[in-house]
């Protein structure tokens, strides 16, 4: 593992808006895996200045996103869709056809969990998967459980993630309990993974996730496995691990 250490969150994003600009000067047909949640956003909003700048376009990339809420339309304000163009893709004028997420409207819900791992197979695979990491040290909306996830499925979310992430609905009540996730497999396949971090109330799950034993009651855990797999942190981040 790479571990990239920096001095406050405004240089974090920029590390991470940089590596997956490199990314994509090299391949500009790049397969990107993205994530939502609070840890990501200043890292957009960076790639969407190098875009202004003229260093990188996303015209020929293809995006696929970890999970969405099932039960939301595209159209809600706290679907991961909508997060997505809301703080990423209009900013990179990116057309629809270039984006994936998982359907949480879907009718069948197996069926769309299929369909996205075939959608990912068919784009050769991901080369660079982004990520952040939940308090309980899930990542995508892999909770806590006896075995890693394989590939995208449905998910049941743990109290303490409700609990996290109802700061973005009215109540805790507005949550939805279950989630479209990509699996921990379909992350361990992308070629590269660059997961971000920061603030004090992740050092204790960072620390534990990676230096820690691998075990899928902290699926972040098993990123200790993956060849290519780049920590970037705040110093708060990283405060406990000495
Ligand atoms: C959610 C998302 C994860 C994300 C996590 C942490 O549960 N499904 O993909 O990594 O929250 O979010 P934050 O970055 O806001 O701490």
């Amino acid at each position: 593992m790479h571990w990239i250490v920096c001095p406050d969150e405004k240089a974090q994003a920029r590390a991470c808006a940089a590596i997956i600009a490199a990314q994509v000067l090299q391949k500009p047909s790049s397969a990107l895996g993205f994530a939502t949640g609070s840890s990501p956003l200043k890292t957009y909003a960076e790639l969407i200045e190098l875009k202004r700048q003229g260093v990188v376009s996303f015209s020929q990339v293809m995006t696929f996103n970890l999970d969405e809420y099932v039960g939301l339309p595209c159209g809600h304000p706290q679907s991961y869709c909508r997060f997505m163009w809301d703080n990423l893709f209009t900013g990179m004028d990116m057309r629809e056809e270039q984006v994936h997420i998982p359907n949480g409207m879907a009718a069948d819900l197996d069926a769309e969990c299929r369909a996205y791992e075939q959608a990912i197979a068919d784009a050769g695979g991901i080369d660079l998967q982004l990520l952040g990491i939940g308090h309980d040290g899930h990542i995508a909306f892999n909770e806590p459980g006896a075995e890693f996830s394989r590939f995208t499925h449905v998910e049941t979310l743990n109290a303490r993630t409700v609990e996290a992430n109802k700061r973005f609905f009215e109540s805790a009540d507005d949550v939805p309990r279950t989630a479209l996730s990509m699996g921990v497999g379909s992350i361990m396949r992308a070629r590269r993974i660059l997961l971000t971090a920061y603030g004090k109330d992740k050092a204790e799950i960072i620390r534990e996730a990676f230096l820690g034993p691998v075990t899928p009651a902290l699926s972040a855990s098993i990123l200790q496995f993956h060849s290519d797999c780049t920590i970037v942190l705040d110093r708060e981040a990283a405060g406990s691990l000495g």
